[in-house]
């Protein structure tokens, strides 16, 4: 059996405060059903001022290990995907391996949006496989209600915060990453971004008032780009690894709009009995949703060893990429 990078274990951190469509109804103009419809969100979980993207790493990367069996000490790399660190720099990455007291871990963090996490195993992947590291924490997590403007009703409803966390390590028994294929196209960067806080428009004053360091999205023109991305990366990566459709068991599509993800279903004639679905509770959290989503299943009597996943993702960027697990 050729060497795959198996996950062990996985783990999920989410803030206690739950944040309602009815909530929103009342802060902005907009309406329960309206989010509903649109986008298949009842609500979301908000961290308050001690919620950092580190702490919720730590806690869902501490879950990770203990269902994986595996002590700081054997962190060979730790990658956190985030576009919300604590602060530009260090990365939060060094955060958590202070946390953890993983002295034997290098750190990074990468940044590709939505698709994060999926970017994250490609990365995991070539360090197993070419024996850089033979244990690997990876976490996806995003704390975006604090870069959420909340007069912005276009944004503010779609949103929330969580952290998921694998636990990846070098094996042999037939279960791990069969593939990943990875995409991007900078030329769409300005329809879902941040633009103030970086070397080109620094914090001050003015970028206080134009209210540059919130997030910005031109949804519709995101959505057509990401029905379309989100298809076309399935059936990349069920080619490159010569598996139809039909051998996945389950589809774990990143939680952005319920109508995306029927629409990715239906491209690739799959039931919706076979994609799994939890934005209704928890928005869209950006690179955390898909390592979340995954160990929900873990830990729910659905999941059976071996079973055929397919991850799939599209996010700021843009960026877009696509995973087969045998998980
Ligand atoms: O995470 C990865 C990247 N992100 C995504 O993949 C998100 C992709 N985009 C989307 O999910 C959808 O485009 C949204 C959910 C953001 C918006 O849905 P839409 O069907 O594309 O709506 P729209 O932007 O075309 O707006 C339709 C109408 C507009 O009113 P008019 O111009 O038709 O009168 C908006 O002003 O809905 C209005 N609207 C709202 N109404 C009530 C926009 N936001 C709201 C709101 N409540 N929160």
């Amino acid at each position: 059996m050729p060497i795959l990078a198996e996950i062990l274990g996985t783990g999920r951190a989410v803030p206690e405060r739950i944040l309602t469509n009815q909530d929103l109804e009342r802060m902005v103009e907009t309406s329960d059903e309206w989010i509903t419809e649109r986008t298949g969100i009842k609500e979301r979980r908000i961290g308050d001022e001690n919620t950092t993207a580190s702490s919720l790493a730590t806690e869902a990367a501490k879950k990770a290990m203990e269902m994986a069996g595996v002590k700081a000490g054997d962190l060979d790399l730790i990658l956190v995907a985030t576009v919300t660190p604590d602060m530009p720099f260090p990365s939060a990455s060094c955060v958590v391996q202070k946390n953890l007291q993983a002295w034997k871990a290098a750190a990074m963090d990468l940044a590709a949006g939505c698709t994060g996490f999926i970017y994250g195993l490609s990365v995991a992947d070539g360090f197993i496989k070419s024996g850089q590291a033979r244990t690997i924490l990876l976490v996806g997590v995003e704390i975006l209600t604090k870069i959420t403007d909340w007069t912005d009703r276009a944004t503010c409803v779609l949103f929330g915060d969580g952290a998921g966390a694998v636990i990846l390590q070098a094996s042999n028994n037939g279960n791990g990453l069969l593939g990943t294929y990875l995409g991007a196209d900078g030329r769409y960067g300005e329809l879902l971004f941040m633009p103030g806080g970086g070397s080109l428009q620094p914090a001050s004053q003015q970028s206080l008032d134009q209210r540059l360091h919130f997030l910005k999205m031109e949804g519709n023109a995101v959505f057509k780009i990401a029905v379309q991305t989100m298809g076309d990366s399935c059936l990349k990566i069920l080619d490159r690894v010569q598996m139809k459709p039909e051998q996945i068991d389950l589809l774990i599509p990143h939680q952005a709009n319920l109508r995306i993800i029927q629409a990715t279903a239906k491209r690739l004639k799959l039931p919706m009995s076979k994609v799994y679905v939890n934005i209704d509770r928890y928005g869209n959290t950006s690179s955390a949703s898909i390592p979340m989503a995954l160990d929900e299943v873990r830990r729910s009597e659905m999941y059976r060893p071996g079973m055929n996943v397919l991850l799939v993702a599209f996010g700021a960027g843009l960026t877009w990429g696509s995973a087969i697990v045998k998980i």
